[in-house]
């Protein structure tokens, strides 16, 4: 039996946000080049983002690429890039067939221009689909976004659009570029690393988080329900007590 029984409906997280890592350590695992761990990551993004739909999430954001990823060889920063290029255009038939809009968060002017244009079409294409938002983070990272956020929020203040009293978390929230989505209940990371590596410091401040050892080129669809079953069976407390929650 699939795990996704046992999942309750009215339970579910709107916004799951995941950490795909560990493609080069699974590609190494095999005697294989890091990139074919990349190649292979990306049937992972088909199966879990089809699932993630299927069991009625709104919005799955994936760390796809961070600004510390730029630190990479420039071999795998390059065939990455390209990766992202022909997935998006390859798969554009599946998020029409499945009604998923493609959205995205991060620094796009560091993307190359065909990155940029390819994301740019993806996401006209499919803007009027409403079944749930792929969120892709790319040239992202948390302390970018929280920089480019506090200078706006600073010259609004300068130029008197705001006043220093009006700042305050939602108004904080409002000029970060995940303005528009709930923050996530769920954040998983693959590959047994247990840190956030600057993904979505802000928004994750009451996040469950759920750290699995597999690796993400084999990560199923069973562990997401898994993941999300783990998820359903805590107690989110905020702040306050387990008997006020119960009484
Ligand atoms: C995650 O896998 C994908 C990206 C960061 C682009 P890694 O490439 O980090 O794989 P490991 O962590 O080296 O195994
Ligand atoms: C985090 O993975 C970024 C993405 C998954 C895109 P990394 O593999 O880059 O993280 P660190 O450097 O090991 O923390
Ligand atoms: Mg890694």
């Amino acid at each position: 039996m699939s795990l996704k029984e046992n999942i309750d409906p009215n339970k579910m997280p709107k916004h799951i946000a995941i950490i795909m890592d560990g493609n080069g350590r699974w590609a190494k695992g095999k005697g294989k080049f890091r990139i074919f761990g990349h190649e292979t990551g990306v049937s992972t993004v088909k199966s879990i983002t089809e699932a993630a739909a299927e069991i009625g999430v709104k919005y799955l954001t994936l760390y796809a690429f961070s600004t510390e990823n730029w630190n990479r060889p420039p071999l795998e920063v390059r065939a990455l890039m390209e990766l992202l290029v022909n997935t998006m255009r390859k798969e554009l038939p599946t998020l029409m067939k499945n009604n998923i809009r493609l959205s995205f968060i991060g620094n796009k002017k560091d993307l190359p221009t065909s990155c940029q244009k390819q994301l740019e079409a993806t996401m006209e294409e499919t803007k009027n689909n409403t079944r749930m938002d792929l969120v892709l983070a790319l040239s992202y990272s948390a302390k970018w976004d929280l920089v480019q956020a506090i200078q706006k929020i600073a010259a609004d203040t300068l130029s008197g659009k705001i006043k220093q009293e009006d700042i305050n978390d939602h108004l904080i929230d409002s000029y970060l570029s995940t303005h528009w989505m709930p923050h996530p209940e769920l954040m998983i990371r693959t590959s047994g690393e247990k840190r956030i590596s600057n993904f979505l410091l802000w928004e994750i401040a009451y996040s469950e988080l759920y750290f699995t050892d597999k690796l993400w080129p084999d990560f199923t669809k069973e562990d997401l329900f898994h993941a999300i079953y783990d998820y359903q069976n805590r107690e989110r407390r905020f702040g306050k007590t387990s008997e006020q929650l119960n009484s």
